[in-house]
Order: structure tokens, then C-alpha cells, then sequence
């Protein structure tokens, strides 16, 4: 072992409901020499995401659960310090899943190196990357929106709506945003460009406001949020409308089971689709994603937003902070320089 010290964020407690600081613990421990066949990866951005919350309860998923008093794990972008690996070069910037510490050894694995000349290096932790990836194949794929379409998308500030919100208007469809303040709200209609959003958390009455914004029906929901917004959307559904269910981020603290929406049966007399996906499945797309994204974002016909928190230490502080509405479009903890 040499001096060099690395901080990481370990489980302390599986949490109770909405997860708190002193469910995380703050570890450091020694950086490993770098064998052969090896890089050491100092990172400098790492994501907290939703789905995080479901890894810290100990059961069967499509991800395994987080190991309590060990690291957390999950999307990160660092640079390469130390390579004894032909194709990383010391300098190379690289994307990971060696998340929620600073330093992390390597056999090259699962890291893809990515270009600082395509975007900034912490986009790939967003609107390049997995939640851009989502909306993509979420809204395209599983929503399959047509021209003239109408979509609502809730969350819709933040990483996944935001991209979602923008793509339904590149196809030509109407879009109407649900979102958690009036800032954000703002940025949808001046910078996104949707057609209408509104403030759920000032609204009397979110299935009267959905109906009111959406005077011809919806066609596609695109679902990040549970509860009342599902019960909004089966409401106003046309008849074969989709409904892609990407996430349900108001359930993800219950205590207890969450009871459905009562307006379920909308799902037979609209003949409706209602269609999860979990975007690890679908990284075969990911091609015609960079494809796509990368002319969208040449000719600026995409715009995102990033909420930073600076230091290691914070990211207990911000990965909580996605259930309060914290964050303005992509959640990234900076871990290093
Ligand atoms: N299926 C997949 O493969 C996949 C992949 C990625 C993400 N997802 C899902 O997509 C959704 C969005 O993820 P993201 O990474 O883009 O997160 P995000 O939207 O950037 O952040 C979460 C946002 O959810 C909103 N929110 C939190 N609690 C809420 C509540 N009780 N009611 C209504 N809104 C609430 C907050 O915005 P407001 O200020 O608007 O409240 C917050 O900013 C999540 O449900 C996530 O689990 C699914």
C-alpha cells in the first residue's frame, strides 16, 4: 500500500423512509498500488440517482442492494492518474460505476473512455448519458409518440423529463410539463420549450390542471412520479395512449405499500398501454442515441441544466436532496479536480 488516501461514502443503515445524513458514513482508506493490468481512476464527477434509494433495501431487484458498511457505487467520471493498461492513458477521461469515492483501481472492466470535445465531462453522467439514455429510449421506444401528439411528462425538470420534454417537441408533439417550483417551470416554457407546465405543488387540484392544459386529451404519459400525477394522466388518457413507466419517485420513501391509482380501470375502456423499462436493457440503442444526441446538441436544438454540489463529503446531502426537488436538472456531487 502506498500513503495516498481515498475518501469514500459507505452505508451506515439501511434507511427508514426518506433516507438521512446518518445513514451514510464517511471512510477513508488507502489507495492500492496499481498491479498490472491495472489504471488508478481519480474521479471528479459522480451521480446520485433515484434508483439509489432502492438499492439501499436489502431485496431481490434488477440491481443488487448496496452492502451495508461498504461504498456505495454508481455512475462516475473521473480522470486516469496511473495506467498499466495499453488502451487508458494516464490524462484519459474515463466513465464508470466506481461512484461515491475518490480514487478507484481498475482492470478496465465496464469503463468507457469519453470525449471532453463532445460535451463537458460530467454531461455524461446526464443528458449523454444514462438519463439521457432513458429519455431516449423511454419516450421513443415504449411512448412512441406521432407528430402532433400530446405528452405529459412529470419530474419535468429535472434529468430524465427535462430530455424527455425536448425530444416529444423535436417529434413535433405538444408537451406539457409537471414540476416542483416556479423557476422550473419557467426554464420549461422560455428554454425547453413546452407548450405549457405547471407547479404541482401550488396547483389546487393536479388532475383538474392536467385536464385544463390538455384541452385534446394525452397520447403518451411519460410517468417518473406515482400517485396523484398517474391518477392525473389515466384520467385524461386518450384511447390507445401509452403510458411509459419509467419511475415512481413519490413511492420510492414509503413505509408502507402504496395503494394504486383508483382510476386503474382507464387502462381497459381507453385500451391503453402501460409499459415499464429499465434502460440497462436497452444499451443496444445507445449508437443511434449518440447519433442522435450528438446533432441535437450541435445544433443547440437540446438544452440541460445541472445542479453541482462540491465535495464527497455532500453526497448524502444531495442524493436526499433528489426527494426534496433540490435539484434543477442533473444531480452531480464533484469529488475532485
Ligand atoms: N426506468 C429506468 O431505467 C430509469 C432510469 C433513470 C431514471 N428513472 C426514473 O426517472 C425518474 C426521474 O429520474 P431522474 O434521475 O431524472 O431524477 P430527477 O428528475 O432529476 O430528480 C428527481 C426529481 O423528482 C421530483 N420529485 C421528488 N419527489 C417528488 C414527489 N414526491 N412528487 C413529485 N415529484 C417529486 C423532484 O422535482 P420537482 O421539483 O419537480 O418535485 C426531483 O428533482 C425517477 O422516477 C427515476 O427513478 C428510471
Amino acid at each position: 500500500m502506498n500513503a495516498q488516501l481515498s475518501r469514500e461514502i459507505r452505508l451506515k443503515n439501511r434507511p427508514d423512509g426518506l433516507p438521512s445524513e446518518s445513514d451514510f458514513e464517511l471512510a477513508e482508506v488507502a489507495v492500492p498500488l496499481v498491479g498490472d493490468g491495472e489504471i488508478l481512476v481519480q474521479n471528479i464527477y459522480m451521480s446520485v440517482d433515484p434508483y439509489m434509494r432502492g438499492r439501499m433495501v436489502d431485496r431481490k431487484s434488477y440491481v443488487p442492494p448496496f452492502q451495508l458498511n461498504q461504498p456505495l457505487d454508481g455512475g462516475c467520471v473521473g480522470r486516469v492518474v496511473e495506467s498499466n493498461i495499453d488502451q487508458f492513458q494516464v490524462g484519459d477521461f474515463v466513465l464508470g460505476r466506481s461512484g461515491w469515492r475518490e480514487y478507484f483501481i481498475s482492470n478496465g472492466t465496464g469503463l468507457v473512455k469519453i470525449d471532453p470535445n463532445v460535451a463537458p465531462i460530467q454531461a455524461y453522467l446526464g443528458t449523454v448519458g444514462m438519463p439521457g439514455l432513458t429519455a431516449y429510449v423511454g419516450l421513443l421506444d415504449i411512448g412512441k409518440p406521432k407528430e402532433g401528439e400530446t405528452v405529459f411528462v412529470s419530474a419535468a425538470a429535472g434529468a430524465v423529463g427535462s430530455i424527455v420534454c425536448q425530444i416529444a417537441k423535436l417529434k413535433g408533439c405538444k408537451v406539457l410539463g409537471s414540476a416542483g417550483s416556479d423557476e422550473k417551470v419557467s426554464w420549461l416554457l422560455e428554454e425547453a420549450g413546452v407548450d405549457a407546465a405547471f407547479n404541482y405543488k401550488k396547483v389546487d387540484n393536479i388532475i383538474a390542471e392536467v385536464g385544463k392544459q390538455c384541452p385534446k386529451g394525452i397520447d403518451v404519459y411519460f410517468e417518473n412520479v406515482g400517485g396523484v400525477h398517474l391518477q392525473a394522466a389515466l384520467e385524461h388518457m386518450n384511447t390507445y395512449g401509452r403510458v411509459v413507466m419509467c419511475g415512481a419517485i413519490s413511492m420510492y420513501n414509503a413505509t408502507k405499500p402504496v395503494p394504486g391509482p383508483p382510476n386503474l380501470f382507464y387502462a381497459t375502456s381507453k385500451q391503453l398501454t402501460l409499459q415499464g423499462f429499465i434502460v440497462s436493457d436497452h444499451l443496444g440503442k445507445l449508437p443511434q442515441f449518440y447519433a442522435d444526441m450528438g446533432k441535437w446538441l450541435a445544433d443547440s436544438q437540446i438544452k440541460w441544466k445541472e445542479t453541482i454540489v462540491e465535495g464527497l463529503e455532500n453526497a448524502p446531502q444531495a442524493f436526499i436532496g433528489l426527494f426534496t426537488g433540490n435539484n434543477f436538472g442533473k444531480m452531480i456531487v464533484k469529488v475532485g479536480d
